[in-house]
């Protein structure tokens, strides 16, 4: 997720351009950049790091702030790493062209490949500058003018993208397209100026007209003249629909929603789908992950793989215990990175350590990381930051994708890191043997499922609603689950903890006997996770014993379930999957559960107190 901004009109861009970079920092901020058009030259400036920095190089230097036409860019690295050379925006070989872009071009590779043999050398890593190439490539051989260029080359390009090119020699137009990723138009008076950027936050004290592109439009810009937009793969002329923006500064940058972990949560359909994007090929059954495919056999040869992690994401490497151990046969230990890197553990270069952070920034798993190198372990980076620390320590990795996680309570972060550690371990049984072919398929085909499913899933949220105003004055809260869903249980009790302040255990369904079990009276709400496939008698008999001691039992069950309704106070039905890919759907319920929770207690829900999104000392 980036963003991108674009001014053409009378007035000075560089201000618009550089204050809505500012107000789409929230996308990604590791890098940004900007090009003004003066009349004559593109002027481009661009560094690595937040719009701040980018700022410090224009405040000393005019030249790179003069101009009617600007573009800008605020980074959050998918190909090539944050630096000076990947940040946007990219201008193409002959220096006529240059664009920004969001999104990812899934082919590049072969694209790339191409257009060297062709002639053209690349000054960065990016798809993007591919994508620029590529278009200056179609424009030169067609001899057509930019928008048809584009509309071209796109037809060529697999993946997502939000885009705005700009051409020197034709300097009244701007060219944007979208698929996949957000782009708005905001239209000035007499069609004497245009805005563009990934949401309406850039434009909103300019113009409340605003035209929002669908997936798969193209729309060409023209100063003076008008907006024309038309359909990338067929060409049919689309009637632009330019609406009147009622949202607030505040709600656009949160896409509408009141906080920015709803959006979160609401993201994990795409989210999920980010992450696999690319890496797996459901219908051939292949599983491709360059990390680890290039060390395939530090994996397959390890002794055991150590997980290492904090907070949300060590839940996550409890689900990645059970996939590995059940799916590859590797055996595995989960360790708080905290624990691991002060208790003299035992490492050799046998092992394989995984470590898992959404941020690359945490400082025990930082530390942890070191201490596994240091003893000859080969060190696996799970990371949502690209060109984080972790990411760059560990020796070799695999990104979430997806997204900027603003919210300081984690959950598209969960999602996608076992989303992750789902095909890492398929990916290993399927070279182990472990799993057979058909199941190894079997479980990609009801991967590609589960976006769908999250969708269906949040649609439940005035159910959930509902049964958060029963709950939100409980002062303790117990979760229960078990094999896959016993870290979820932690996971969901560690969400109502960060933001509603509401004491709440996660418990191993089977060990309620052993403790908390004394805790139970009708004052105890018992989240108990009972879907049909995972022990689901044994749970049934658990969710049997809370209720004789009048326990209140919030279940979530799979869809059609009729036995655990007739015990249960509440329950939420999720949509039938295999057990072992069931984290990713019973794990939303408590997110907006949590949500509701905390909004009714009128918390802080994106900033709770005393906790950190990134947690950079010990
Ligand atoms: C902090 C955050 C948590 C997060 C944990 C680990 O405590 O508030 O949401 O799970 O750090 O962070 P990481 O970035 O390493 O996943």
């Amino acid at each position: 997720m980036c963003g991108i901004t674009g001014y053409i009109g009378e007035r000075d861009a560089y201000p618009i351009v550089i204050n809505g970079l500012k107000r789409l920092e929230y996308r990604g901020y590791d890098s940004a950049g900007i090009m003004m058009y003066d009349g004559e030259k593109m002027n481009l400036s661009k560094t690595k790091g937040k719009v701040s920095d980018l700022e410090l190089i224009t405040t000393n230097n005019e030249k790179k702030r003069i101009g009617k036409i600007g573009i800008g860019h605020t980074r959050w690295a998918t190909h090539g790493v944050p630096n000076d050379s990947n940040s946007h925006p990219h201008f193409s070989q002959s220096g006529d062209l240059v664009i920004v872009h969001n999104g990812i071009i899934e082919n590049y590779d072969t694209i790339k490949k191409e257009l060297i043999s062709r002639g053209y050398k690349f000054q960065s890593d990016t798809d993007t500058e591919v994508l620029v190439n590529l278009i200056e490539e179609v424009k030169k051989n067609e001899g057509c003018k930019l928008g048809k260029a584009v509309q071209l080359a796109l037809t060529n390009v697999i993946g997502a993208y939000a885009i705005a090119v700009f051409d020197k020699t034709k300097p009244n137009e701007l060219v944007v397209a979208r698929l996949g990723s957000p782009i708005a138009i905001g239209v000035g008076k007499n069609n004497e100026e245009f805005f563009i950027a990934s949401d309406a936050s850039p434009f909103i004290e300019y113009t409340k007209d605003a035209l929002y592109l669908e997936d798969g439009e193209l729309a060409i810009i023209k100063k003076g003249r008008g907006i024309k937009v038309r359909q990338i793969d067929n060409d049919k002329p689309i009637d632009p629909k330019i609406q009147e923006l009622k949202l607030s500064l505040d709600q656009i940058e949160k896409g509408g929603y009141d906080h920015f972990m709803l959006k979160e949560i609401y993201e994990q359909p795409k989210a999920i789908t980010d992450t696999y994007r690319g890496r797996m090929l459901a219908d051939q059954g292949i599983i491709r992950m360059a990390g680890v495919d290039d060390n395939i056999s530090k994996f397959l040869n390890a002794d055991r793989i150590i997980i290492i992690a904090c907070g949300t994401s060590w839940h996550a490497g409890l689900v990645g215990e059970y996939l590995l151990e059940d799916m590859a046969r590797i055996p595995v230990e989960v360790e708080y990175a905290s624990e691991f890197r002060y208790r003299n553990p035992i490492i050799t270069p046998k092992d394989v350590v995984i470590a898992i952070s959404q941020s690359g920034e945490t400082a025990d798993t930082l530390a942890a990381i070191k201490l596994a190198k240091s003893k000859g372990a080969f060190v696996f980076g799970v990371c949502n930051v690209v060109g984080s620390s972790i990411a760059r320590e560990t020796h070799a990795g695999a990104y979430t994708h997806a997204g900027p996680e603003i919210g300081v309570a984690s959950t598209k972060a969960f999602t996608t890191q076992i989303t992750l550690l789902t095909l890492i371990s398929l990916k290993l049984a399927q070279e182990k043997g472990t799993l057979s072919k058909t199941a190894v398929n079997t479980y990609l085909q009801t991967m590609q499922q589960i976006p769908n499913q999250v969708e269906k899933l949040l649609k439940i949220d005035p159910l959930v609603q509902e049964i958060a105003s029963v709950y939100k004055d409980a002062t303790n809260c117990l979760y229960l689950g078990r094999g896959f869903n016993f870290p979820v249980a932690l996971e969901g009790a560690l969400k109502l903890k960060e933001i509603s302040y509401i004491h709440a255990e996660g418990y191993p369904a089977a060990e309620m006997k052993h403790g908390p079990i004394a805790l139970i009276d009708e004052n105890m709400p018992v989240f108990v996770i009972a879907t049909r496939k995972g022990h689901y008698e044994k749970v049934v008999s658990n969710i049997q014993e809370i209720k004789s001691r009048s326990g209140k039992i919030i279940a979530i069950v799979t869809e059609g379930d009729e036995t655990v309704k007739e015990i249960a106070d509440h329950v939420i039905e999720i949509p039938e999957t295999e057990e072992a890919l069931t984290p990713l759907l019973t794990t939303i319920p408590f997110q907006l559960l949590s949500y509701h929770i905390a909004v009714m207690l009128n918390k802080n829900v994106d900033q709770p107190r005393n906790l950190a999104k990134s947690v950079t000392v010990e």
